[in-house]
């Protein structure tokens, strides 16, 4: 999944249609694909994580996706999982998850929910 991920290879289908200008820039086309540029690809660091264990990074982040993860982890384990997220966010970052989780303790992490699935940091 990881080399599929940096190959970067989509189907024209898949392009939002009032998205097909902002995607041109940054795009080449070929038959029915399409892949981002090198430059946009070489922007982008695809690894493997154990997201329950230790993390290499210490960067803060503007936005994190985190979808449909926590549904294998028991409540402790996912809370602490927020908890370490919205530790790695950015004021004014977001963090985007699953339609079926919740981060009920969102306001003791410092989060305000922007949507159903989605938080902005706020301190
Ligand atoms: C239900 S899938 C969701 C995939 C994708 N995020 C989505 O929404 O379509 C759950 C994913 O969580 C990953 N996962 C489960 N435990 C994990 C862990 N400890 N560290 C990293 N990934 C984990 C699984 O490998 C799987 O890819």
């Amino acid at each position: 999944m990881i080399r599929r991920a940096q190959d970067g290879i989509y189907f024209k289908n898949n392009i939002p249609k009032n998205f097909s200008e902002k995607f041109n820039k940054f795009c080449d086309f070929s038959g029915e694909e399409f892949y981002f540029s090198r430059n946009i690809k070489d922007l982008v660091l695809f690894k493997k994580l154990n997201i329950i264990g230790e993390w290499p990074f210490q960067a803060k982040f503007h936005a994190i996706f985190c979808r449909n993860v926590t549904i294998y982890f028991d409540k402790k384990t996912t809370d602490l999982l927020w908890r370490r997220l919205s530790s790695r966010l950015h004021v004014k970052g977001e963090i985007y998850i699953g339609h079926s989780e919740r981060i009920t303790n969102f306001e003791e992490l410092g989060l305000r929910p922007i949507g159903i699935n989605a938080y902005k940091k706020v301190v």
